[in-house]
């Protein structure tokens, strides 16, 4: 039987990066220590009023056909913390609940791309967006950010790269792999280019509240900005709600009346319980995710200490998030090998750079999402990997 070319947009690449991670998952089902530092899911529990809220909003039959695209005093939240956190000004018209950050992603490429348009990417950046931007058809183009750049991205490249087939740019702050927060040089000129050159600015910032020095500024707000620029992100990070798959987009009015129409054929909206238990979320004090974010804080300086002084391998210190990336070139192995060997022989779980884009091969990431006890024994089992490999070079 044949099947839609988007389903062969969609496929392939990426699944190979998460193998090291599914023989982790598989063989600690079966009894096996693993120690995985292979997934981006917060080992933390959803805070507790927002499952009561989700638990009281099923017993009492919150269980029907919501508003499509979020109910108003959930949006109106929505909009009242992108305000609060950026001192921008949108109201609810301005929001659309999405099935998470991912889901956001997905219909903003379907909203704004069609096939021939070119759109940037920067690479590395997280592995669903070759996937989501390739299923519009159109074409994505990298932009690098290199590693011996701190994975900061390479502006004169970005202006190189923009073309009059160029309709949007994908920014991912602070990113995923790297931590890095895009800085107001970088943001503006982003910025620059896309009023010069009439373009949407697509900006996820998921990660945005993991900040763990400075903050995360919203290209949203940037002068010129906020009629082309949508942002997207969600609960997963912030509230550790990977699996209630609340998210949204915020942009202008017309892009959410479009949205609508593609979440009437897509969702049909999102539970109503989980929307009072979003609700619920966002109307907390901020103390859950300071915490969470104290929390991967002191892990990352855990993880460099542990890792610093090791003679062939290198990482750069991020400034968010909740990944750290281990530079593996000198160890003689490629990034591929390095992930399969540390897994084998250490039972520790990682990512291939490679996975994220070219600027990321030879380097692994890392994520620290598991207890400190857990995470100092991963760090001692790198260590002594890459003495092996030191010695036995
Ligand atoms: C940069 C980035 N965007 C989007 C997502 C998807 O997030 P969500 O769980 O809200 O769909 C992730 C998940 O790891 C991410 O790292």
């Amino acid at each position: 039987m044949r099947y839609s070319d988007l389903c062969r947009r969609i496929s392939g690449e990426g699944a190979e990066a998460w193998q090291t991670h599914s023989a982790g998952i598989r063989d600690r089902q079966h009894g096996k220590t693993v120690y995985m530092l292979s997934v981006g899911d917060p080992d933390f529990d959803t805070p507790a009023s927002v499952v009561e809220e989700a638990v009281s909003g099923l017993r009492s039959g919150d269980t029907h056909y919501t508003e499509i695209t979020g109910r108003p005093e959930l949006c109106a939240a929505i909009a009242n913390r992108m305000n609060t956190r950026t001192g921008s000004s949108y109201t609810l018209a301005n929001v659309s609940l999405t099935v998470g950050c991912q889901n956001a992603l997905y219909c903003s490429a379907a909203a704004l791309l069609e096939p021939g348009d070119e759109a940037i990417v920067f690479d590395p950046t997280y592995v669903t967006y070759g996937a989501a931007l390739g299923a519009t058809g159109a074409i994505a183009v990298s932009v690098p950010c290199p590693s011996d750049n701190g994975f900061r991205p390479d502006l004169r490249a970005l202006r190189a790269a923009v073309t009059p087939k160029t309709k949007v740019i994908f920014l991912v702050t602070p990113v995923n792999p790297t931590g890095v927060v895009y800085n107001r040089e970088e943001l503006q000129c982003i910025a620059d280019l896309a009023i010069e050159h009439d373009l949407w600015v697509v900006s996820d910032e998921v990660y945005a509240e993991l900040v763990f020095e400075g903050e995360c500024l919203s290209i949203a707000c940037f002068e010129g900005m906020k009629e082309r620029t949508i942002t997207i992100s969600s609960l997963s990070k912030s509230h550790a709600m990977t699996g209630w798959r609340v998210g949204w987009a915020v942009g202008p009015e017309e892009f959410c009346r479009h949205m609508s129409n593609l979440a009437l054929c897509m969702t049909y909206g999102l539970p109503g319980f989980i929307q009072s238990a979003a609700l619920n979320a966002l109307n907390d004090d901020g103390s859950d995710t300071r915490q969470i974010c104290e929390t991967f804080k002191r892990r990352r300086d855990l993880v460099v200490k542990e890792l610093a002084g090791l003679n062939r391998v290198s990482c750069e210190v991020p400034q968010a998030g909740m990944f750290i990336m281990l530079n593996v070139e000198n160890t003689g192995l490629s990034s591929a090998e390095f992930v399969r060997r540390l897994y084998s022989e250490q039972a520790v779980t990682s990512i291939d750079g490679k996975a994220f884009g070219n600027s990321a091969d030879n380097c692994v990431r890392l994520a620290f999402t598991i207890g400190e006890d857990q995470l100092l024994e991963a760090c001692s089992r790198i260590r002594s990997f890459v003495h092996d490999i030191e010695t036995s070079a």
